[in-house]
């Protein structure tokens, strides 16, 4: 069995162990679970290449101890319960019996249409079981699995397909989300059409009854290819340093880049941060609202769960269809124990109004989560008060798609509380603030740079492909450090706040996204000839997407260009990275070096012009009366 910790004593008891013996107390956790073969050696690293590798000479399959050791005790209990877009569809429910069937049958398909242990199988699905598991399918097979989003463009998706040169792609007909009904297969269908010659298969699951497109001869149908197979398939043996899943992230540099996360340490580490952060016990019922398209999804829907023996709501919909009270309607429906969820959409029901929280039974919660950007204080307290009633703690959880699972957090009731405080690390986690010289800040009360010192097994391995760009961006700012990318405070009690990232990576709606992509796509546009994005504060999705953007000539109408822009860039990358503004400028403040003065920008797209530092070093000082004029006021 898992630790599960019960108390803060306990906790502080287990912390104190888990850094003085990492290894001993990471090898008492996976000892929990199902080997083919015992690890050699627990770990072996180094920061400077980097090379990370826990429980060396380990075998294992990841599915096996998500499903197959769960048959005996728990066959008939509910693995995945799907709660779909319209509230009164009938509700999916798939036993762990019926889900190790369903993946076993997936699994042989895919052996079926020629994927073997190694390939890559993009997947771009919407929120339905078949995602989970075809995701599974991937693993039992050793099959690499890379989920790409389904709000991306086709563009983008084709960029991810090339960038790991994918065999199959798994998509949707339809996608049924709200109110929309979306396209999923001619989205992939145009990506198709953009050098994704590695494709071999398209796996098309059919999810509503809208008319497709099969002609491509690679097309095939989820239902002929899966049904009729075999709901027994053997687990593939795998070392526990072979490759699980890639999921792209952005980064403050260039294209996304793919993290890479390998079988053993992922499976030891969402195991456990999942039974500890949720304190879920034997027949909870826990909701993540994340979608599998992000880590969050991943680790805390398909992974953490199920490792765990849970039962895990998967959710169709969105937080406002068909009213903004759906959260909480499905939280009375199927009495859900633990719910874990974005602050970004905490806010935006907040702005809807209490009447739609009111009238629900929510006395079934017992732990509410958060995750993904900072929480604002207001928002913790309505989340507090209407949600939780008071008596429901909440975990702060901060963590990233490259760490794999939560890093910091509350556990469940057990740790103190202070709102927009992500708290104290878990078991195994050593966080260190530097200052920007690389200086350790010890003590408490201080305010740096968030690295990570020592390993922890779900930690990334590698950027797909591309070694030197993991060791640039991770691991060569300071010294046998993990940076993360963020600025925190430790206060005097040795609690963590998260404040943000201090790189060119802002966080929209819970979105990460590199500035520099947003202003790859809006130079797309033919007349566009510079632009520059920063983020500003939004009331709602937390950072807003502020850019500027100067053009080859004169524009006429500048409302038709600013359409055009957010046109060019849902199609390189997709709706969720339009700017909220565009400011149309004659220049941009450089520095002598002809670097953008990026400090100006987010100041002026911040709504304060006041006072802008001393910009007389700067090549062009004149145009940033201009841009002060010109600012888009503050919505
Ligand atoms: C970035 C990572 C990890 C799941 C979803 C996001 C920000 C994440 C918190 C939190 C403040 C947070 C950080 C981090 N972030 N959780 N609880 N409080 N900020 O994963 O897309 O890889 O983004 O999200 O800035 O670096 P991601």
């Amino acid at each position: 069995m898992t630790l599960q910790i019960k108390s803060f004593e306990e906790y502080k008891e287990v912390y104190k162990r888990s850094v003085e013996d990492p290894e001993g107390f990471w090898a008492e956790q996976a000892a929990t679970f199902n080997w083919h073969k015992k690890w050699d050696k627990v770990l072996e690293w180094n920061f400077r290449e980097p090379k990370i590798e826990w429980f060396v000479g380990g075998k294992l399959n990841i599915t096996e101890n998500c499903l197959d050791r769960h048959l005996e005790s728990r066959g008939d209990q509910v693995a995945i319960l799907f709660e779909p877009n319209q509230p009164d569809a009938p509700v999916q429910t798939y036993t762990y019996k019926q889900l190790h069937a369903a993946v076993c049958k997936t699994a042989n398909a895919l052996k079926a249409n020629g994927i073997k242990k190694g390939d890559r199988v993009c997947f771009y699905m919407p929120m339905v079981p078949e995602l989970a598991i075809g995701v599974l399918a991937c693993a039992r097979i050793g099959a690499v699995h890379s989920v790409v989003f389904a709000g991306f463009s086709a563009q983008a998706l084709a960029d991810r397909i090339k960038d790991s040169s994918c065999k199959m792609v798994i998509c949707s007909d339809y996608n049924d989300r709200g109110a929309k009904h979306i396209p999923v297969k001619t989205v992939v269908d145009e990506a198709l059409t953009m050098d994704c010659d590695s494709i071999e298969t398209v796996l098309v699951h059919k999810n509503t009854n809208g008319t497709v497109d099969m002609s491509d001869p690679r097309c095939k149908w989820w239902h002929e290819e899966v049904d009729s197979q075999s709901p027994v398939c053997e687990a593939e043996v795998m070392d526990a340093e072979d490759m699980l899943f890639i999921l792209y992230t952005s980064g403050s540099t260039g294209k996304p880049k793919g993290v890479v996360h390998t079988c053993g340490g992922y499976m030891v580490y969402t195991s456990f941060s999942f039974k500890n952060v949720f304190q879920y016990q034997d027949g909870d019922i826990y909701w993540c609202t994340a979608d599998i398209g992000w880590i969050t999804g991943h680790s805390y829907i398909v992974y953490g769960p199920l490792l765990a023996g849970a039962t895990t709501v998967m959710f169709e919909g969105v937080p406002t269809y068909p009213d903004s009270g759906r959260f909480w309607a499905v939280c009375e429906k199927h009495k859900v124990n633990q719910f874990y969820t974005a602050p970004t959409a905490i806010r935006a029901l907040m702005a809807q109004g209490d009447k739609w929280t009111e009238g629900y039974d929510l006395s079934s919660i017992k732990v509410l989560g958060t995750v993904g950007e900072p929480i604002n204080e207001e928002a913790w307290e309505w989340y507090n008060e209407k949600i939780g009633k008071g008596n429901a703690p909440i975990v702060d959880t901060w963590w990233q798609t490259e760490t794999g699972g939560i890093m910091i957090s509350g556990l469940g009731a057990h740790s103190p509380m202070k709102p927009t405080y992500a708290g104290y690390p878990l078991p195994g986690i050593q966080p260190c603030l530097l200052d920007s010289d690389g200086k350790l800040l010890e003590g408490n009360d201080v305010e740096g740079l968030l690295c990570i010192k020592f390993p922890w097994p779900s930690m990334i391995r590698t950027t797909y492909g591309d070694h030197e760009r993991c060791r640039q961006t991770y691991f060569s700012a300071f010294q046998d450090m993990y940076f993360t990318g963020d600025g925190s405070r430790r206060d005097k009690d040795g609690m963590y706040r998260i404040i943000g990232r201090v790189d060119d990576v802002i966080n929209v709606s819970g979105h990460r996204m590199g500035t520099a992509e947003v202003e790859n796509a809006i130079n797309e546009h033919p007349k566009v000839v510079e632009s520059a994005v920063v983020g500003y504060p939004h009331d709602i999705k937390g950072q807003g997407i502020y850019a500027y953007v100067i053009t080859a000539e004169p524009v006429a109408d500048e409302e038709a260009l600013r359409k055009e822009i957010l046109a060019v860039v849902t199609r390189e990358i997709g709706p969720i990275a339009k700017p909220d503004k565009i400011q149309i400028v004659s220049g941009l403040p450089k520095t002598r070096s002809g670097k953008i003065m990026r400090r100006i920008l987010r100041k002026v797209a911040s709504g304060d012009t006041s006072n802008l530092g001393d910009v007389s070093t700067l090549l062009n000082p004149e145009v940033v009366d201009e841009i002060k004029d010109g600012a888009l006021a503050k919505s």
